[in-house]
């Protein structure tokens, strides 16, 4: 065998060829190595879609080219040779962008845009495919792209233009794009224009009409014609480290497969990447088996299919869709099963490069593929060569796995084919999967569950296969042997049935996986699901029509979203106008520039490892803290947690410097540790700081009370999974200066903090920030360290040193939202008032104290929810435990302390049998009264945002349909919640509330702004703009912004608290004015002259055309807040009782936004942060081991409150803060579940209170449901055993 040693591929339409490439190397380490930074890193490990790119290839056989959407950080980047692979760099670009480019832009799809291309590329690839999606095929081309601001409704929309079923008018081309006003958002038929469900709604809208540019599927970039005639050679490349081999037919591989026994193969590298990066495994030899014609192909035998072991999910659902066509109905039954599993396999992207036979060999205890190959009795096909000749062996799926990663496999023998049987008249096939997400997650478990009736319904023949309930995936004999002979339909037999499930799946308490009471509940689940599904298809018996109403799965319809908002009072021309983000386009393109993607400064020159510095190389100092001074940038004598930094290595390339960083052997004393919040109040573990907060007399009102109840409400913590992780670039200058890029959201703190660890003056660094890829208050304290240890690194090395955080770094080394205990006692009158609330908050606050006091006190700030309660004593405890050091999330402790508020509302209505509603408005503030911390609430009109969402939500006559619906249906559960918030906007630091700005006029009439504030993705800067274009008057194009750097601006706080534009734009709109009053005396003599003329008079005159603009908040003293912002929501919920599933059928959201800045923006803020906080309260759940890791709504409905007296709003344009609060209307969802709970847990007899600590994962309302199968799979906790794993 000859080998080819160069790589030879298309990129964007241009020929590449690269001598013996580095087998390691993956497609996105090479596109970004070639300056080609739009394709984004945002978890390496296929799991968030920001590194979507496309790769189209000509099938000969087929005379067809495909394209698919792939995951760039898995795929090799040697598996692409004779394949044209297109970036987001390919498609578009700002000045001529694809039309999803620009829809996405302008429909307000991109906030802080480091998933943008991602979304991007993965709709240019299935338009690739099919120009004509349907909307539900738009939809779902997004399963592997994750989005952490939009709350993805835009983007939906966006997608939904290009599907042929929907409403969108794309042929009026317009080359200006020129908006229109009130004429919805573009769609000639917009749900915008439409009034909700077809009834008349008196509210206005004002989303601007853009004739988007036509999409033509003719106009895309062709398939390269040289590649139609590409002839695939074996390649063969090497480095030092390992081997890499392509053959291109099976003889070829199966000979090197003999000369290299041990060498592993490489199809979709799914599993392996994954092994190679995060496991620390090393392969010598691999040989890519991606491009050999005979493991993908297929066929369709008399009695069964054949198909490639190589071939890809992707492919193999394509055919068995045609499969199903081909054969006979009794015929198809494991086809149909797979073909459902399968749509729930991983992700688009993962589906598209991962094969049959890397699935089958990783045997993975939660593959969706296994159970149904086990179930149908496939039969695999293994060769190996033999001489010269192939040899094939088959051999039964029931055979081929032998213990745990192993199989039946010669070391020279490769799968080759599957062959999956028909299913014969009277076998029923269907496959079960339950996990976390609905997509694009692992099966908690999951089943493939086959059986054979005769024509009496008697069991013939049964096969129960379960994965996740052990290292593999197993059968479960004993059923399969009880049911055998047994007659299927009859309830004891079903009831005998589930007894002897549970007895097989015996798992411990300390089981690895957890969740013993849960899996057991699921295997019987899906038996019981089964059972009446089979008696429904084989016309067993009528079903109950409670039964019949119940099965299958939760499915989900298209979403739809609608925002009814208010005209923005007359008098602005440009801001309160839905300017899109303006830097959307370039971020819909791949323009924008994060800091990982800004061009490789002269660095290191030679190879290798360049140092390592800890603590005693730090030459300032090594320590700092906001409150307390505990928090090292390297550890010094002791490390208080899992991922404590104790060292910098630095080296020419991040490579390198993983590599060596594995490498270093570190010995631990392991000392006595606290995770828990439990733990930290057993051994008095807290911060030394205790913030109170108290008002009358508490015991006083007790006593005056008629009911005192006593809870406790708990929540765990969240992830901020911003997209960008935390990176920075130090470059070193001269004279000890230094230029610091990073993704902080507190530029001026990081210019501080870098200047103390090193010893210099403030005055030798700047700080600057362009953009940051999300941010979420993770980026706040969280980014110093990092900074300053980069910078350590900087100022040995006296070279540019950069360093971008891998996801699984970040999460281990930067902390999360806080868990929360709260332990409440309340009093109350029998009419319903609250007189007493005397409530202990307790915080998780982790190995050191970052912010968590201050923390601990907003969210002490926050606990009268929105209720006057004259007798009030707050605590807070921050626990000093050693998990990582908790730290701001957007909400900053009040979502928690909301949460654990609200459960006591609902709580003590429950017990006092009354609705908690009438509770809510018998308590609600009222204007004039006085909070806990002695602010006047003004401006009031929470009721009447309460009473507006309960009108539109038609909420007296949903509560009805629900209760009906619960009466038809024994395992779905539907549940309701309203609940409202009030969120003091500003930061509980006095000296915070502050900013600076500095706006320059240049003499050809354009305007350079500048402020203190970051650019996060909320769309600060376009609202900036839009502010200094209406003061200054003239048009917003005129109008740029550079970067926030703190050599230009100062007086500067974090970009938190929601209060970004309040600050800033007051700065902003300050420095205008100066110049305004500077420019009048031109104005007025010159009216009819332009800009240009009137500033270039001024500047002949030696006006200053620069102006600082200040700005601290106004009286606060008595008042800690400048005004509040209030908001309301409703919301419905599906679940299904037997696996805990649910769904969010509707919301409808209501926020009180002032007289908003930007429509368009605000909308986005409240769609991301709801969808955050349904994140934190559903399926975001952080577990840590005991010694020491989209679902939005289907119907999704926002209204502004219009009624405010925004005159009185102390404000900048009288606008509100919207950032934060609707995150904490999140748990509206948890409190609907909790109500879905009740109406399952009331037909089971059980009518206590439910109560368990949010996340509300499917784990947790299924033990909820506490049905007869959950009492019967319980798993005690024995003597000595432990969790598998905790929440914190
Ligand atoms: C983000 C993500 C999500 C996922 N979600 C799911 C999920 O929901 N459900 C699920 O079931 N799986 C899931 N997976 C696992 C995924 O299905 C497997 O990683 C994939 O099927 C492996 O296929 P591959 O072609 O990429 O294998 P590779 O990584 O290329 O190879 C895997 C193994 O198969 C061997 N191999 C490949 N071809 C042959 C052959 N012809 N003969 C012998 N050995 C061979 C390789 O040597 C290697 O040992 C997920 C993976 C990722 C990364
Ligand atoms: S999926 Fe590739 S970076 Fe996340
Ligand atoms: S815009 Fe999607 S993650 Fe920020």
């Amino acid at each position: 065998m000859t080998f080819r040693n160069k790589l030879c591929f298309y990129l964007n339409g241009t020929s590449v060829e690269i001598d013996n490439p580095d087998p390691d190397a993956t497609l996105l380490n090479y596109v970004r190595s070639i300056g080609l930074t739009g394709t984004k890193l945002g978890c390496g490990e296929g799991g968030c879609g920001s590194c979507t790119i496309m790769i189209s290839s000509y099938d000969r056989t087929l005379d067809k080219i495909s394209h698919i959407s792939a995951n760039a950080c898995l795929t090799p980047l040697c598996s692409v040779d004779g394949k044209h692979v297109i970036t987001i760099e390919g498609i578009g670009n700002v000045k001529n962008p694809h039309p999803i480019q620009e829809r996405l832009a302008l429909l307000h799809g991109s906030q802080c845009g480091f998933c943008t291309p991602g979304f991007v590329m993965s709709l240019y690839s299935l338009l690739r495919n099919n120009p004509n999606p349907s909307e539900e095929e738009a939809e779902a081309c997004f399963d592997g792209n994750l989005c952490r601001c939009t709350g993805y409704r835009p983007i939906l929309d966006a997608a939904k233009t290009f599907a042929n079923n929907s409403c969108v008018e794309t042929d009026g081309l317009d080359e200006n794009h020129e908006p229109q006003e009130n004429l919805g958002c573009g769609k000639a038929d917009c749900c915008k224009l439409k009034n909700i469900d077809n009834a008349d709604t008196t509210f206005n809208h004002n989303f601007s009409q853009i004739n988007f540019k036509k999409y033509d599927s003719t106009q895309e970039l062709i398939f390269p014609p040289s590649l139609m005639k590409y002839v695939p050679e074996p390649l063969h490349f090497s480095s030092n480290k390992t081997k890499w081999f392509r053959p291109v037919n099976l003889n070829q591989l199966l000979s090197l497969k003999a000369e290299y026994p041990n060498a592993v193969l490489v199809s979709g590298n799914t599993r392996i990447g994954i092994e190679t990066k995060f496991e620390n495994i090393k392969y010598d030899v691999r040989i890519y088996v991606g491009d050999i014609p005979e493991l993908k192909s297929w066929e369709f035998k008399e009695d069964g299919l054949i198909l490639g072991a190589n071939m890809t999910i992707s492919h193999v659902q394509t055919v068995l869709k045609e499969a199903c066509n081909y054969y006979k109905p009794h015929q198809i039954q494991t086809f149909e099963a797979l073909s459902e599993s399968l749509k729930r396999l991983a992700t688009n992207q993962i589906r598209n490069i991962s094969t049959l036979a890397g699935n089958i060999i990783a045997n993975s205890s939660t593959s969706d593929l296994i159970p149904l190959i086990l179930s149908s009795k496939s039969i695999f096909s293994l060769s190996s060569i033999q001489s010269t000749s192939i040899k094939s062996r088959p051999i039964p799926s029931i055979s081929f796995w032998t213990g745990y990663n192993q199989d039946c496999r010669e070391s020279s023998e490769i799968l080759e084919k599957i062959y999956i049987p028909c299913s014969n008249h009277g076998q029923y096939v269907r496959a079960y999967k339950q996990s976390k997400r609905h997509y694009g997650d692992r099966a908690i478990v999951n089943a493939g569950l086959s059986i054979s009736l005769d024509h009496n319904a008697h069991v013939q023949e049964a096969c129960f296969a379960f994965g996740g309930m052990s290292g593999a995936v197993v059968r479960a004999p004993n059923s399969e042997n009880f049911i055998v002979g047994k007659k299927w339909g009859e309830e004891d037999v079903l009831k005998q049935l589930n007894e002897i499930l549970c007895e097989e799946f015996q798992l411990s308490f300390s089981v690895t996986g957890g969740m013993a009471t849960y899996r057991k509940t699921l295997v019987i689940g899906f038996i019981n699901k089964f059972w009446y599904e089979v008696i429904k298809s084989a016309n067993i018996t009528a079903l109950s029509p409670d039964i019949e109403t119940s099965l299958g799965e939760i499915k989900r319809s298209v979403s739809k979203g609608s925002q009814t908002i208010g005209r923005p009072e007359k008098g602005n021309k440009i801001v309160g106008k839905p300017i899109s983000h303006v830097s959307g386009m370039k971020q819909t393109t791949g323009e924008a520039v994060y800091v990982d993607d800004m061009p490789r400064i002269e660095a290191l020159n030679v190879p290798g490892v360049k140092g390592f510095f800890s603590a005693k190389d730090v030459p300032g100092k090594n320590c700092w803290g906001l409150v307390l001074p505990d928090e090292e940038i390297f550890a010094s004598k002791e490390v208080f947690f899992v991922g404590q930094a104790i060292g910098l290595i630095v080296a020419e390339t991040k490579k390198i410097a993983q590599e060596a960083k594995d490498l270093v052997k570190i010995e631990y004393e392991e000392l006595p540790h606290i995770i828990t919040i439990d733990e930290a109040i057993e051994q008095n573990s807290y911060y030394p700081v205790t913030p109170q907060l108290a008002r009358g007399d508490v015991e006083k009102g007790f006593q005056e009370s008629d009911y005192i109840f006593e809870g406790e409400a708990r929540s765990g913590a969240q992830e901020h999974f911003y997209m960008e992780t935390n990176t920075v670039l130090v470059i070193p200058k001269e004279d000890d200066e230094f230029e610091v890029h990073s993704s902080t959201q507190n530029p001026t703190s990081v210019q501080t903090r870098i200047a103390e660890t090193l010893g210099i003056p403030a005055n030798k660094i700047v700080s600057r920030v362009k953009r940051v890829g999300g941010g979420f208050g993770g980026k706040e304290t969280k980014s110093f360290n990092i900074s300053s240890a980069i910078a350590v690194g900087a100022w040995h090395l006296r070279k540019p040193v950069r360093c971008m955080l891998d996801r699984n770094e970040d999460i281990i080394i930067t902390g999360q939202r806080h868990p929360f205990l709260g332990r409440w006692k309340v009093g109350l009158t029998k009419e319903g008032k609250i007189l007493a609330y005397d409530l202990k908050l307790y915080l998780n606050s982790g190995g050191t104290s970052d912010m968590s006091i201050i923390i601990a006190n907003c969210a002490l700030q926050a606990s009268d929810g929105c209720y006057y309660i004259p007798n009030v004593q707050f605590v807070g405890y921050p626990c000093k435990t050693n998990i990582h050091s908790h730290t701001a999330f957007r909400g900053f402790g009040k979502p928690q302390a909301v949460f654990v508020t609200e459960s006591m509302m609902i709580d003590a209505a429950e017990r006092m049998g009354i609705d908690v509603d009438e509770l809510r408005e018998k308590n609600f503030y009222m204007e004039g009264q006085k909070t806990p911390y002695n602010q006047t609430v003004e401006n009031w009109c929470l009721p009447s945002v309460y009473q507006q969402v309960k009108e539109f939500s038609e909420f007296e006559k949903r509560k009805k349909e629900v209760e009906e619906f619960n009466s038809n249906n024994k395992w779905r559960k539907r549940g309701l919640a309203l609940m409202p918030i009030m969120f003091g906007i500003g930061f509980p630091l006095p000296f915070l509330n502050q900013a600076g700005a500095l706006v320059h006029i240049y003499t050809d009439g354009s305007v350079l702004i500048s402020h203190g504030g970051v650019e996060i993705g909320q769309g600060l800067n376009t609202k900036m703009l839009q502010i200094a274009s209406e003061a200054l008057d003239v048009p917003l194009n005129t109008v740029h912004l550079m970067e926030s750097a703190t050599n230009i601006v100062i007086n500067a706080s974090p970009t938190a608290g929601s209060t970004g534009s309040d600050l800033n734009g007051f700065a902003v709109h300050n420095a205008c004015k100066i110049l305004v009053e500077r420019l009048k005396p031109y104005r007025e003599k010159m009216p009819d002259k332009s800009f240009q003329e009137i500033v270039s008079a001024a500047y002949h005159d030696r006006v200053n055309l620069s102006a600082n603009g200040f700005y601290k908040t106004p009286d606060l003293g008595e008042n800690i807040f400048p005004y509040f912002t209030t908001g309301a929501a409703y919301t419905e919920v599906e679940i299904d009782t037997l696996t805990g599933d649910h769904t969010i059928l509707r919301t409808d959201l209501c926020m009180d936004i002032g007289r908003s800045l930007n429509y368009a923006i605000d909308v986005g803020q409240i769609e991301g942060a709801f969808i955050q906080g349904i994140g934190w309260c559903t399926n975001e759940e952080t577990l840590h081991f005991p010694n020491g890791s989209l679902d939005i709504p289907q119907d999704f409905r926002i209204y502004t409150y219009e009624g405010a007296k925004t005159s009185k709003i102390n404000s900048i344009h009288s606008s509100k803060g919207i950032g934060e609060p609707p995150l904490l209307l999140g748990s509206n969802v948890y409190f609907a579940i909790r109500e879905a709970i009740k109406a399952a847990r009331k037909c089971n007899d059980n009518n206590t209170p439910v109560a368990f600590r949010i996340p509300a994962t499917p784990e947790k309302i299924r033990i909820a449901c506490d049905d007869e199968i959950v009492r019967k799979c319980k798993t005690e906790k024995k003597d000595g055993e432990v969790p598998w794993v905790i929440e914190p």
